[in-house]
């Protein structure tokens, strides 16, 4: 059997973030996990992440972070996610608060300790910038950071998704790192969407997380259908970060360069993806994940809450 590939988990949980923390911890070795203000305050981020943790057995240990962006005021995300960040579900206490507060110094030292480790941030990249600015040398320890955010079309506004939206500066600081990027943008995880089958699915997969989960895969369809015109449930954006490494086979991509707008009135927090076919245009920075095979990839998250520990 091959070697689990080793990850940091960097999120905002966030429905969506809990189904990236499951799969992490079935299919790849979680070093550890760090939260960030963004789908709710960063005191609702971490408990939610640690309640995720307790539900799969996981023992990595978790570090907050950044309580808002570098430069941007802090705007949370209730409309999606509800006022805890994980409404929808009859959720456990946590079984102990976060192992630590400075998720900046604790991404340094698990790097460095780690030679080789994935970053996947599924949140505003602003522990991830902090990081990398602190300490440049990660880039070149790292394999590399397999990103939610951004895409070919915004939902926060127009052209920006909301994870680059709410912390531009850093974005375009982890961008331009040297770093390899994967990115999961929006034209990617709109392609996977929690339907009402697959809801079904998450339910009968574990007797008593699969209706939990269940109920923040219905709560989360029930907002975007909301909101949307045409969504049959809510896209699993946050997933694809980590089935890129885990199960690369069901994606295609393309290597092209990948900037963050900082700057326009209609685009601040775009991600400008260079698709020019002309000799001349900038060094590919980013593989930018094009299409999933949807099913199979919803196959292995049912497969890994039916490995939640929770009795
Ligand atoms: C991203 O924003 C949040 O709502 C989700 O958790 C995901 O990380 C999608 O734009
Ligand atoms: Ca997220």
């Amino acid at each position: 059997m091959t070697a689990k590939i080793k990850v940091l988990m960097d999120c905002d949980p966030g429905h969506d973030d809990a189904f990236a923390l499951i799969v992490a911890a079935k299919f790849a070795e979680v070093l550890g996990v760090t939260t960030v203000a963004g789908n709710a305050p960063l005191s609702h981020t971490t408990k939610n992440a640690r309640i995720i943790l307790d539900l799969c057995g996981s023992n990595a240990p978790l570090h907050s972070g950044a309580s808002r962006p570098l430069v941007a005021e802090p705007i949370h995300a209730a409309y999606i996610h509800g006022e805890s960040g994980m409404d929808g579900a009859n959720l456990p206490e946590p079984s102990r608060p976060a192992d630590g507060t400075n998720a900046v110094y604790f991404i340094i030292d698990t790097v460095r300790a780690n030679p080789g480790l994935w970053l996947v941030p599924t949140g505003p990249l602003t522990n991830i910038a902090l990081a990398l600015r602190a300490a440049p040398d990660l880039v070149d320890k790292i394999s590399g950071i397999s990103i939610m955010g951004g895409g070919r079309f915004g939902n926060r506004t127009a052209t920006a998704e909301f994870n680059i939206w709410c912390d531009p500066e850093a974005a375009a600081a982890v961008f331009d790192s040297g770093a390899k990027i994967i990115m999961s943008g929006l034209h990617l995880t709109h392609q996977i969407m929690a339907n009402p089958k697959r809801i079904e699915m998450v339910r009968a997969a574990h007797a008593i997380v699969g209706p939990m989960l269940a109920g923040l895969l219905e709560f989360f369809s029930k907002m975007y259908k909301s909101l949307h015109d045409d969504f049959e449930g809510a896209p699993l954006h946050d997933v694809c970060a980590v089935l890129a490494l885990t199960h690369p086979q069901l994606f295609t991509s393309k290597e092209t360069h990948v900037a963050v707008e900082l700057d326009g009135s209609h685009t601040r927090g775009m991600t400008v993806i260079d698709d020019r076919h002309v000799k001349s245009r900038t060094k590919a920075n980013t593989q930018v994940l094009e299409t999933i095979d949807a099913d199979a990839a919803f196959a292995v998250i049912v497969d890994a809450v039916s490995s939640c520990v929770k009795s």
